[in-house]
């Protein structure tokens, strides 16, 4: 198939490799000019592991242009890939959508199918079309289809290559456009799931928010067991063993951040006000989540005395491991925290930057072994392998201090007690 996806982040470059290595011809557009010029230069402008070797394998199938409405209108099929923020009062800012539309409206003389991949809040596809049909586009000419995608940063080529299903969501009278997707996806094995344009929305937003729901469900828990000194680990593997709720999405730490679950639970939020429906378990999921750091943070100034007279080493940057990604990342609002508390907070992660100007007390260094020497305190913020890994015999020689602080629960506490350091978990006595 001939397949243009607009749009060249993280879904979009992701989704463009994927289906260009399923033998499509894929020509993926952005108005980015710098994005496109190193993608033509071999270059990734985000770290998702596996993305670039899936780029150049599939190189004579994909191509990457700047020439956004020039190719919208070539391509019969178009994948509607672009950025969802949020507006300030929560509700998901649609410009880019609607600007691929107009587009879209401005170009088409020939058949389409337009598959909405971008996370876009309940009505929106419909939207779309009526959008389209003000716009005096023929309604013969097109069809739109609603195809959230469930990709997890640092996992996202397997998770889109191995789905757990294809939910494509599609008007009632549309007879064409399943075929189209299957067709697209026909080398990818999983269970398709056949609804509503807004059905399919709502799947979206309701998977991000049950898995926000569970991340701030195991947070609360542990809150709770710190206070009888319960070891939360052991909650996790209990209650994780039934099958009906299983043990993934129980981490308890910092809380959850990135580009996706904060806006999502926001959007549905809004969503739901809208049409005058209060969202309870929503909002204590978001409560919970807002508070996290700052509670973890009491806990600290609590269990560890003369904590902001203390250097201290952040090792994570990044909202989760595997990433470059620092949007709503836990680990960024911490060190902020502490900047404002300690003397002196330095940091290192394996990919990510910090995010915010320069601060005087905020060291990002390029290796561990500076960030950890002298610091009293460790705090593990993301759980990258690399510091799950690391020799604490090694690490105790380095620092001023004795402090493991695990943020994340990731590592095991026996191996840092045992070299005569204290190890800080979550909700882990
Ligand atoms: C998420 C969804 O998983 C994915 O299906 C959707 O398409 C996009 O949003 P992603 O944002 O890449 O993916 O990250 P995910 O692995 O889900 O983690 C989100 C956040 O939750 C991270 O900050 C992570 O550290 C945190 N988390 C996750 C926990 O705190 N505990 C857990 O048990 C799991």
């Amino acid at each position: 198939m001939e397949i243009c996806v607009v749009g060249a982040g993280y879904v979009g470059l992701t989704s463009a490799a994927v289906l260009a290595d399923c033998g499509h011809s894929v020509c993926c557009v952005d108005t980015n000019r710098e994005k496109i010029q190193l993608l033509n230069q071999g270059e990734v402008p985000i770290f998702e592991p596996g993305l670039k070797e899936l780029i150049t394998n599939n190189r004579s199938r994909l191509t990457f242009s700047n020439s956004v409405i020039e190719n919208i209108g070539k391509y019969p099929v178009i994948f509607i890939a672009v950025g969802t923020p949020s507006a300030p009062d929560g509700q998901t800012d649609l410009t880019y959508v609607n600007s691929v539309v107009d587009l879209i409206a401005h170009s088409i003389t020939s058949y389409k199918t337009i598959i909405t991949k971008s996370t876009v809040p309940p009505g929106t596809n419909e939207g779309i079309f009526h959008k389209l049909i003000e716009k005096g586009v023929n309604p013969q000419l097109f069809n739109i289809v609603s195809n959230p995608e469930f990709l997890r940063e640092g996992t996202a080529i397997a998770d889109m290559l191995h789905a757990d299903k294809i939910v494509v969501g599609k008007q009632k009278d549309d007879q064409r456009s399943l075929d189209i997707i299957k067709e697209i996806y026909q080398k990818i094995d999983a269970p398709y799931i056949v609804t509503t344009l807004s059905g399919a929305e709502m799947i979206k937003y309701a998977s991000n928010a049950f898995l926000a729901t569970k991340i701030s469900f195991i947070n609360e828990i542990a809150r709770i067991c710190d206070k009888y000194e319960v070891n939360v680990e052991d909650v996790r593997k209990g209650i994780g063993l039934d099958p009906r709720i299983n043990p993934h999405f129980l981490q308890s730490g910092l809380g959850y951040g990135g580009s996706c679950f904060p806006k999502d639970v926001r959007s549905l939020e809004h969503s739901a006000l809208k049409k005058k429906v209060t969202p309870i378990i929503l909002q204590a999921v978001q409560s919970v989540n807002y508070t996290q750091v700052d509670y973890y943070i009491e806990k600290l100034l609590t269990v560890i005395p003369g904590f902001t007279e203390m250097t201290v080493a952040v090792l994570g940057i990044a909202f989760k491991p595997q990433t470059d990604d620092t949007r709503y990342s836990p680990a960024v609002q911490l060190i902020e925290r502490l900047s404002a508390m300690n003397p002196m907070v330095h940091t290192y992660d394996p990919k990510a930057r910090l995010p915010f100007a320069k601060k005087e007390n905020v060291i990002q260094y390029e290796n561990i072994t500076q960030a950890i020497t002298g610091a009293d305190c460790i705090i593990i913020a993301t759980d990258w392998d690399e510091f799950k890994q690391l020799d604490w015999v090694e690490i105790k020689k380095l620092m001023n201090g004795h402090c493991i602080v695990d943020a994340r629960n990731c590592i095991d506490p026996e191996s840092v007690e045992q070299c005569g350091l204290r190890y800080i978990g979550v909700a882990r006595s």
